[in-house]
């Protein structure tokens, strides 16, 4: 199989994102084998009477509507994918999500058990139907045509999301600035971030990857594995009132501190006001921001705590910068513990080996901190809908997840911590150092889970071709 690479060969939302404000996705079983592979074979056609299969060959122009397909072991099988094929794809993809559970520290609240329908029966979840759009009316007309035969398959559910401005996810931060870039894609220049561009091998099986001379195993044949990749889709909820109370908490800790002065210089609340355009804002609340920006190591308007430890500033570049020498964003902070950089660790030769693509939208109302709450109403369900792709599971996404974010095994300095946003924290035992410029730290404990996950599933994100090939299968 040549490895020239050839976008249009590979679905578009792997290497690019599509940043339509609107997405949608349909939770399909397999209900008719043959209308199923029909629809498959026909998805790549140019025909319109089902939606075609979006490549990464769309240019400059988006298309008005996206559409991209991820397939779970449960579905390769119903779609009669031969058993030999089936046995040479990775141990994870086959268990599936829910059997990874402890891996991935779904647990307690966050236990595969409690996700509510149709994630609680992950053998019925065969495909998951990827929409993007500006509009809902193009949602729904997207929909119609996927399952216009009524035959091929089943809605189990559907999930939709939603952009708000300037990229904000639900905790009031600035997402979506960070992804690896693919010299194959992506002008130098334009992306420059100072780190390493990412073989193709990361997310694309059959590739060169970071480890030199090695690929990850291509599942066969060829025309199945080649070009494909593997999608880790997560439905993760977020408590954003316990999240804003957690930082008022921390604030009025902090201020009790003998240290805080490091912390927060007499009058530096002054410069995070301006920073942020509020007048007058208060010790309380420029700690509560404080706080904020060490637990993702950036501001919430997107700021590096690398480059700028003391307050926010428009001005510094939000994707270039690195974990060197006596960098002040902590070690336990989201983002360094996702992607270390150039930092050191422990598991050195996996510095940049774990990168993960990331297209991902908030569900559920936008939170106004500014909007009292009703007590007597329960809060509408709010969280992320993420998708983090990579060619490996097992050594991508799960290992991030595993040692990093849960164990903190990349740094002596936070292991037996977890990752204070996403991580499986119990406020029993949870602890974050945040460090002052003397070289010591103030630890904070007592940190809840925010984050509780409410399904996902396993995907394998075929190639154009290898969609095709799901579509002849015979017998
Ligand atoms: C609801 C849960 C989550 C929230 C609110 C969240 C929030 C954020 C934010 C605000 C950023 C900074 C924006 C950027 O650098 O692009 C970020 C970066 C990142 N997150 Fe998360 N995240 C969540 C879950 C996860 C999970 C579960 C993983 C992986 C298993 C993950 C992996 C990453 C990675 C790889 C980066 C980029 C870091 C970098 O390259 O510097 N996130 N996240």
């Amino acid at each position: 199989m040549s490895t020239v690479f050839d976008a249009a060969d590979v679905q578009g939302n792997i290497l690019r994102g599509y940043r339509k404000p609107r997405v949608r996705y349909l939770i399909l079983e397999v209900a008719d084998r043959m209308a199923a592979r029909r629809w498959f074979a026909a998805s790549t056609t140019g025909r319109d009477d089902v939606p075609q299969i979006t490549t990464g060959n769309w240019g400059r122009t988006k298309p008005e509507t996206c559409f991209n397909i991820g397939l779970t072991y449960e579905g390769l099988r119903a779609l009669g994918t031969p058993g030999s094929s089936l046995a040479t794809f990775p141990n994870e993809f086959i268990e599936g999500m829910n059997a990874r559970a402890l891996k991935l520290g779904d647990v307690g609240p966050s236990a595969p058990e409690t996700w509510p329908d149709p994630f609680g029966d992950p053998r019925r979840i065969h495909l998951i139907a990827t929409i993007y759009a500006d509009e809902v009316a193009q949602l729904d007309q997207v929909q119609q045509r996927a399952l216009t035969d009524g035959e091929a398959f089943k809605l189990l559910g559907a999930l939709e999301g939603c952009s708000f401005p300037k990229d904000a996810v639900h905790f009031g931060y600035r997402d979506n600035i960070m992804q690896p870039r693919f010299a194959e894609v992506h002008d130098g220049q334009r992306y420059e971030d100072g780190q390493p561009k990412a073989p193709l091998g990361t997310v694309l099986l059959g590739h060169p990857t970071n480890f030199e001379g090695l690929r990850w195993r291509v599942p066969q044949p060829e025309a199945l594995g080649h070009n494909g990749t593997f999608n880790a889709f997560r439905v993760l909820e977020q408590d954003v009132v316990g999240f804003e109370e957690y930082l008022d908490q921390a604030a009025s800790d902090l201020l009790t501190r003998p240290q805080i002065d490091e912390l927060l210089p007499p009058g530096a609340e002054e410069k995070i006001g301006q920073a942020l355009s509020i007048e007058g804002l208060s010790r309380h609340a420029a700690l509560r921001e404080v706080v904020a920006a060490h637990l993702c190591g950036r501001w919430r308007d997107g700021t590096p705590m690398a480059l700028s430890p003391d307050a926010p500033d428009p001005k510094v570049d939000q994707a270039n910068f690195d974990y060197v020498g006596n960098s002040r964003c902590p070690f336990g902070a989201h983002i360094r513990r996702c992607n270390p950089r150039g930092g050191q660790i422990v598991q050195r030769v996996a510095n940049n080996s774990r990168r993960l693509v990331r297209r991902g939208m908030p569900y559920g109302p936008l939170y106004d901190p500014a909007k009292p709450r009703d007590p007597t109403k329960p809060e509408p369900e709010r969280g992320l809908l993420g998708n983090f792709i990579g060619a490996s599971l097992g050594a991508q996404f799960e290992a991030m997840s595993c040692d990093w974010l849960n164990l903190g095994l990349q740094d002596p300095r936070i292991t037996g911590s977890n990752d204070p946003i996403t991580g499986a924290n119990d406020p029993g035992t949870s602890w974050f150092d945040l460090p002052l410029k003397s070289g010591t730290t103030i630890r904070l404990r007592g940190l809840p889970r925010f984050v509780r996950t409410r399904g996902g599933a396993y995907a394998f994100m075929p190639s154009i071709p290898a969609i095709r090939f799901l579509g002849s299968l015979m017998a």
